[in-house]
């Protein structure tokens, strides 16, 4: 960033760019004292700014776009600011565009494009830097209620109007849980496939990948997930990112309870089956290489916060919350996960104060308090053994099935009719290796995994493959990783192709061609992988 001139209370001061710092970068020092009561910034970006992607034409539906990440320390590459997720701040924005795109922030947003491409924005509730969002791109709205809609490019449009129905449910079902949404607004844009996260919870507008979009609806969690946030993360911020799983855990926890109210018990347990099986192989691949890193409270001193991201925040964070609703009742607990909610909105909260305020409002007895294990599934390492135990009825059926398979039952005959999304995952994930190198194929055959278009399915379809050395998936796997930049897939595949002998060539000229389409976030997770 070029910083060209400061001004305090309108008066141009001296300012000096301090000592660079490898990860956090070069403060910008302005004098000001106990009398200054306005500071102006006169700054440029510049092109390469981590927080932002500029994608030409041909990288989306055919017009150039324009969108930032800031979480977690990005915004300090776009604005110059306090970029601290305990400080909190109002913002307004004057955005000047081409006049056939149309620019959105996380706050007042436009809905049509005007004819001189000038926009005004405001954001009139306090929120950390690390939500402050700007996109831009030929994007069209559709309403999805009083309150809420989508915007998308012309060719996603539609499909995303279809995929997000029951978007005004979840508000309702998330306001009669924890309280009314206090944002106004909540929309959604669907970014370019480059983005390199599943959604983004800039406040008023969340940010979607388009790999969410499947067609049935079975990733909509990811989006009950984002709304969540206007509670845990947005309204109540965790104070560091050591702090991290204050925002993630709650919202997770969050999450299922709107599928719940949603789409039943039995779609949650499958959802939380998942999730619990993710956290159990995590905690196990870190208890080997990072032990520490298995802690919900993290020690990021010296490190980037973007390593504190793992299933551990959102995965234990939520096994602890929900061991805490089995402990005291589901009752109890949203009536004090609603007053914490209140207690905290627009402040910001760290894990200290959080045990303090368990301890005063939901643990009070002696007797609560030991079974809780606060300390245990906070400060140390691995999965305290009180932690809920799930079953999935859905994928029970599925465990069967590859049972049956493996019995040499012929995999012409599975009964997939009744699959979503989470059925093929569990499938993919549960199949024995040597069944899985012998029968990928007939696999192949029967479900049509080389030509899914389901990027959920497509990436553990090829992990399998990666693993199983099914060459022939090399086509698919140079498609899907030029044409997604989603970090959660990308980081599995290149991993798994770096762990062998017969893939790094590969993984190496596929990233070679691949990394200019990547967002800096998901560029640097994959570049690092090869210094390894
Ligand atoms: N706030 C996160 C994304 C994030 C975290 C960005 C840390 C940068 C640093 C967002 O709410 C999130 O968790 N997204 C998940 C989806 C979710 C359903 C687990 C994702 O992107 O996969
Ligand atoms: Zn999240």
């Amino acid at each position: 960033m070029q910083i060209d001139s400061v001004w305090v209370n309108n008066i141009p001061v001296t300012f000096s760019i301090g000592e660079s710092d490898e990860i956090l970068g070069n403060p910008l020092i302005i004098p000001i004292t106990t009398e200054s009561t306005n500071v102006k910034i006169k700054y440029r970006t510049q092109p390469e700014a981590a927080a932002l992607q500029w994608l030409d034409a041909n990288q989306t539906e055919g017009q150039p776009f324009l969108f930032t990440q800031s979480q977690a320390i990005l915004a300090r590459t776009w604005v110059p600011c306090m970029d601290a997720p305990s400080i909190r701040f109002t913002y307004d924005a004057k955005i000047q565009c081409p006049p056939h795109l149309l620019p959105l922030m996380s706050a007042s947003n436009p809905q049509i494009k005007n004819t001189n491409g000038s926009y005004y924005f405001e954001m009139r509730q306090p929120i950390p830097s690390y939500l402050l969002a700007l996109c831009i791109g030929d994007l069209a709205f559709m309403s999805l209620g009083e309150n809420t809609g989508v915007y998308a490019q012309p060719a996603t449009i539609s499909k995303a109007y279809e995929e997000f129905q029951d978007l005004n449910k979840m508000i309702y079902a998330a306001e009669k849980r924890y309280g009314p949404y206090k944002w106004g607004r909540y929309d959604i844009v669907v970014l370019p496939a480059s983005f390199p996260f599943g959604g983004m919870e800039n406040p008023r507008l969340t940010f979607a990948t388009p790999t969410i979009i499947t067609g049935d609806k079975s990733l909509v969690s990811l989006i009950a997930h984002e709304l969540a946030h206007s509670w845990s993360g947005n309204l109540v911020t965790n104070e560091t990112w050591n702090d991290f799983w204050l925002n993630e855990g709650f919202t997770v926890y969050f999450e299922d309870r709107i599928m719940e109210d949603l789409y039943g018990r039995k779609y949650a347990d499958m959802l939380a089956k998942i999730g619990l099986e993710e956290l159990q192989e995590t905690v196990r691949e870190f208890m080997q290489t990072k032990p520490n890193d298995t802690k919900l409270y993290l020690d990021l001193k010296g490190r980037n916060p973007d390593d504190g991201v793992s299933d551990i925040a959102y995965e234990k964070g939520r096994f602890f919350l929900l061991s805490l609703e089995k402990l005291v009742g589901r009752e109890k607990f949203d009536a004090f996960l609603l007053e914490y909610f209140n207690t905290f909105a627009f402040k910001t909260i760290n894990t200290n104060r959080f045990i303090e305020y368990l301890h005063e409002n939901l643990l009070q007895t002696a007797e609560l308090a030991v079974k809780a294990r606060v300390n245990e599934w906070i400060f140390e390492t691995g999965l305290p053994d009180n932690c809920p135990q799930i079953e999935s009825e859905y994928l029970h059926s599925v465990e069967q099935t590859i049972l049956n398979c493996v019995n040499g039952k012929p995999i012409s005959s599975i009964d997939n009719n009744s699959w979503t999304t989470h059925h093929y995952l569990h499938f993919l994930r549960n199949i024995p290796a040597n069944y899985f190198k012998s029968n990928w194929k007939q696999l192949d055959e029967k479900f049509n995994f080389m030509q899914t278009t389901n990027s959920e399915i497509a990436c553990d379809w090829l992990k399998r493959c990666i693993e199983a050395d099914v060459f022939e998936a090399k086509q698919q796997l140079l498609y899907f990783l030029t044409h997604v930049g989603r970090r959660k897939f990308l980081s599995p595949l290149y991993k798994a192709m770096i762990a062998k002998p017969e893939w790094v060539v590969f993984a190496k000229e596929v990233f070679e061609n691949a990394k200019s389409g990547y967002h800096a976030v998901a560029y640097e997770t994959i570049e690092s992988f090869f210094e390894n």
